[in-house]
């Protein structure tokens, strides 16, 4: 069932509530046998493929695997501290009924980070986008609203726009209903002599559509409305930080990078979310820029914030400083990261294109004062290339990893508390 389209700009609460707040401390994994891993793998595996044998597309499927998605859900237990627990199974990660399921109940119920303000900066412009099965289009009327629809044409179900850019009007390419910023059906072709045909019924069905600070937010939603607030519901009480850490609309965009990689979305998210942990290993480069005994990780409802002091190289001898004297980045659960460092922020928009493939999107923004530095824009967005570059080796292989019958769960290391309070907060919205 569709909502009424909702345009809000969110105010930013205050003051901010109290939150907890680790100091990253490594410890070492503790180890599981190989023998009893396997089994559990094998013994999970077997549940999957007694339950999950619909191709993924029959609708009754979901009916179908409800009861082995719901013991895949409560095969991660989030009562179990982060010092006790175990990851959630691989199945999670690799199973595709799961990821529809993950679709419906992650992706579909909340606020999600979808553009910037700049896209939709004047009355006429639009930008598309795609999230599981949802084809949105995102635009402003000729009046200033910002409207939110299915990017589905009402006739025959063409996708209706592409792209991004300005419009005046959406004409399907298939047989050229024409519908108004609004959304409303004002041509529809050669339909003339057809009984019971109105073209107020037959409109763009809406979604609802928001803006915080930078961001256009877009709900897909089948629940009755809350009655909080769009501030409370995405960032909850982690919207002051966030102003005052520099997240705010004074930023110039600078340019898009995207990446298609070869691995579940959360495999992503968790890289984000270990505080620090694979750094040293897997990012020597960043690792002189960052003084990683600063690292600290603050959680907050739906949010978690990982802070940093800037390393030895901050500020170094030729002058050239991307990260600044403090790094905050700050993950939106369920997949959306803002990084603000420096005179930089870039914000990671991680699209579900399956059980084991996403899209990263990774959108930059720098101070105004250094917008026209284009040896420093340049050198800083190679150099945030080569660090994505590495992060997409690290989870194709652990993606990898994950599909080997070695491996079902793992363990947390205390500097992995925002992963743990990740996989909490996916439990309560997957729990049935
Ligand atoms: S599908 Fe759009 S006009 Fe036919
Ligand atoms: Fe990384």
């Amino acid at each position: 069932m569709m909502t009424m389209m909702m345009m809000a700009t969110i105010t930013p609460p205050s003051p901010e509530l109290p939150s907890s707040k680790l100091t990253s401390t490594t410890t070492g994994y503790l180890k599981t046998s190989v023998s009893s891993v396997s089994q559990s793998a094998r013994r999970r595996r077997l549940n999957s493929t007694l339950f999950c044998t619909r191709p993924p597309s029959s609708p009754s499927s979901r009916v179908f695997s409800a009861c082995s998605i719901s013991n895949l859900v409560e095969e991660f237990d989030p009562e179990i501290l982060v010092e006790r627990a175990l990851t959630p199974p691989s199945s999670w990660y690799t199973d595709h009924q799961f990821y529809r399921y993950e679709l419906d109940h992650v992706f579909y119920g909340g606020w999600q980070a979808v553009g910037y303000t700049d896209q939709i900066k004047d009355n006429r412009d639009f930008f598309i986008g795609r999230l599981g099965e949802v084809e949105y289009v995102v635009c402003r009327d000729d009046d200033g609203k910002i409207h939110g629809f299915h990017n589905v044409c009402s006739h025959h179900a063409s996708i209706l726009a592409s792209g991004c850019g300005k419009k005046s009007c959406f004409v399907c390419p298939y047989h050229g209903w024409t519908y108004n910023l609004n959304g409303s059906l004002v041509k529809a072709t050669r339909m003339t002599g057809i009984e019971n045909f109105s073209l107020n019924e037959m409109g763009l069905k809406p979604l609802r559509v928001a803006v915080w600070g930078p961001f256009v937010l877009l709900k897909v939603t089948r629940e009755i409305e809350s009655d909080g607030s769009v501030a409370s519901e995405w960032l909850g009480s982690s919207a002051g930080k966030l102003s005052e850490g520099g997240v705010d609309s004074h930023l110039n965009f600078i340019c898009r990078r995207e990446y298609t990689i070869e691995c579940n979305w959360k495999v992503f998210c968790d890289n984000y979310l270990d505080g620090g942990y694979h750094v040293p290993y897997a990012h020597k480069g960043l690792m002189s820029g960052l003084d990683l005994e600063t690292y600290s990780t603050t959680l907050f409802e739906r949010v978690s914030i990982q802070e940093c002091d800037g390393g030895s190289k901050s500020g170094g001898e030729d002058g050239f400083d991307r990260l600044g004297s403090q790094a905050l980045y700050a993950f939106i659960y369920p997949n959306f990261m803002i990084n603000r460092y420096g005179p930089w922020m870039d914000t990671n928009l991680v699209i579900p294109l399956g059980p084991r493939k996403c899209k990263v999107v990774f959108d930059y923004f720098l101070d105004p004062s250094l917008k026209d530095d284009e040896a420093f824009i340049k050198r800083s967005l190679e150099e945030s290339e080569r660090v994505q570059m590495e992060d997409v080796g690290l989870c194709e292989s652990v993606q990898r990893g994950l599909e080997s019958p070695a491996y079902d769960k793992g363990r947390y290391a205390l500097v992995e508390k925002a992963m743990h309070h990740f996989h909490c907060l996916l439990h309560q919205n997957l729990k049935l």
